[in-house]
């Protein structure tokens, strides 16, 4: 067991688990996502979700981890004997999933980022029209999101302290500094305030059923839960920490950071008058335009920094969702770690390339027919997040009827001794035991049907 790895400390676990919540989910879909559900009432709920909902998850699914010491797999299946790890399985595979549409995306970014510093993207007229060729053309993104899966599967073949902690430990501080000099930027924008407003201030008949899924969906999705990312992270983790209080530091700088990303997005879309962009293609479009704007020298240094900033906020969420099956693979086939992670990484690109090719390239796979007329992508990851909510809840009565939740509340007293007695103790029993599976429950369903058959049939 001893030759598994573990983090070096509470600062390496803090940011590593931070870095895998801050992604693309934070930058590139949190803004799409406020700016389709009314912005302000968006922001709200999505705060709600992470911290009466998500948090307590976290704090499970770490002690979870921590307690066994193993892969998500092997940590359920240790904990809860007989079939419960197959709940591991689902993680894995639902991680696998995320990861192969995922590092599309990523692709991308790193695409965009290359092309805006060293190409000549920034003299482009029509940037709804570029953005909607450029993912259709295969031939380079193959190669850029090929890249992104090197990347990754070169950290996490490092193991867990030289790869992934290390990783963490230059990405994240770079990735706040480009983040809030970028805010800096755009609210020096002219209308930068009509942006704010529209951001901050909220219409509370803005918030529809529509509001509340994508929106509990997103926290779940943010914060990397309920597939077990942070059962493989919490097993390594050391005794001596406090769980409870990192994941209250990993909540906050997750949320914030999509909090910051709408401050820097919004000013931007109110400049050029780009309210009407909805969608996956949010930043791609009205941010290099902006840029673009900006004249061929800042538009190039600010725009690269900002796809950087991206690319850095993926890397670190791809290097999590890599490590959650190459982590079962070490623990339960005792394969060496080397041959697992390019094995998976290989693997998983494939498995992406439906995805890739979605965007238009294959019609029959840009309009599914059982799926809304909707892209395969969109299906895949639409698909994921459901598997996240389902997953939580099912995590939560794992605890509440299997594991037990006083074994839950001793592993976390260890490295937080005024635990017990505390307010935040009596918060998260009831949420796990009560609040969270039944929500989860029935949100899950009623997403489900939402998906495939749309719920304003019934709730207007
Ligand atoms: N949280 C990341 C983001 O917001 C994505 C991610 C990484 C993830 N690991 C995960 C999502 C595990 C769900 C589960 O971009």
């Amino acid at each position: 067991m001893s030759n598994r790895g573990s983090f070096s400390g509470r600062l390496g676990f803090i940011l590593a688990a931070a870095g895998s919540a801050v992604g693309l989910g934070n930058i590139w879909r949190f803004p799409y996502l406020a700016g389709q559900n009314g912005g302000a009432a968006f922001l709200l709920i999505y705060l709600i979700c992470v911290f009466a909902l998500c948090f307590p998850v976290m704090v499970g699914e770490i002690a979870i981890g921590r307690n066994a010491q193993t892969d998500a797999y092997g940590s359920y299946k240790k904990l809860g004997g007989g079939k419960w790890g197959y709940l591991g399985l689902f993680g894995i595979l639902a991680g696998i999933f995320i990861l192969s549409f995922y590092n599309v995306v990523a692709g991308w970014a790193f695409g965009y980022f290359l092309e805006i510093s060293f190409g000549d993207l920034l003299n482009q007229t029509n940037y709804g029209q570029y953005f909607g060729n450029y993912v259709n053309d295969i031939s380079d993104n193959f190669w850029f999101s090929l890249g992104f899966m090197v990347f990754t599967a070169l950290i996490v073949s490092q193991g867990v302290q030289k790869g992934i902690e290390m990783a963490n430990k230059i990405m994240m501080p770079a990735l706040y500094i480009i983040l809030l000099g970028l805010i800096v930027y755009s609210l020096t924008l002219p209308n930068a305030i009509e942006g704010v407003k529209f951001y901050l201030i909220p219409d509370l008949s803005e918030i529809k059923t529509q509001t509340i899924f994508d929106g509990l969906r997103q926290a779940f999705f943010s914060l990397s839960l309920g597939m077990g990312a942070l059962i493989t992270y919490g097993s390594y983790v050391s005794k001596n920490q406090n769980i409870v209080s990192s994941a209250a530091v990993i909540s906050i700088a997750d949320s914030s950071v999509a909090f910051l990303a709408g401050l820097m997005v919004f000013p931007m879309v109110a400049a050029i008058n780009a309210y009407d962009v909805q969608g996956p293609s949010l930043v791609f479009v009205v941010l290099t335009e902006v840029f673009h704007n900006m004249g061929p020298i800042a538009g190039r240094i600010v725009g690269g920094s900002f796809f950087l900033l991206l690319c850095f906020a993926a890397l670190t969420s791809t290097v999590s969702l890599l490590e959650v099956p190459a982590a079962y693979l070490v623990d339960q086939k005792k394969l060496p770690r080397k041959t697992v992670v390019w094995g998976l990484a290989l693997l998983i690109f494939v498995l992406g390339l439906p995805s890739m090719l979605s965007q238009g390239m294959i019609p029959f796979l840009n309009k599914l027919s059982f799926y809304k007329e909707r892209d395969f992508l969109s299906f895949v990851s639409d698909m994921c997040d459901i598997s996240l909510t389902v997953g939580g809840g099912l995590m939560c009565i794992f605890i509440r009827n299997r594991w037990k939740i006083a074994n839950m509340n001793n592993e976390l007293a260890i490295g937080n001794p005024t635990y017990f007695g505390s307010l935040l103790k009596k918060y998260i029993d009831f949420a796990i035991m009560w609040l969270c599976p039944i929500i989860l429950g029935i949100l899950s369903i009623l997403i489900i049907i939402d998906k495939f058959w749309g719920i304003e049939k019934i709730f207007g």
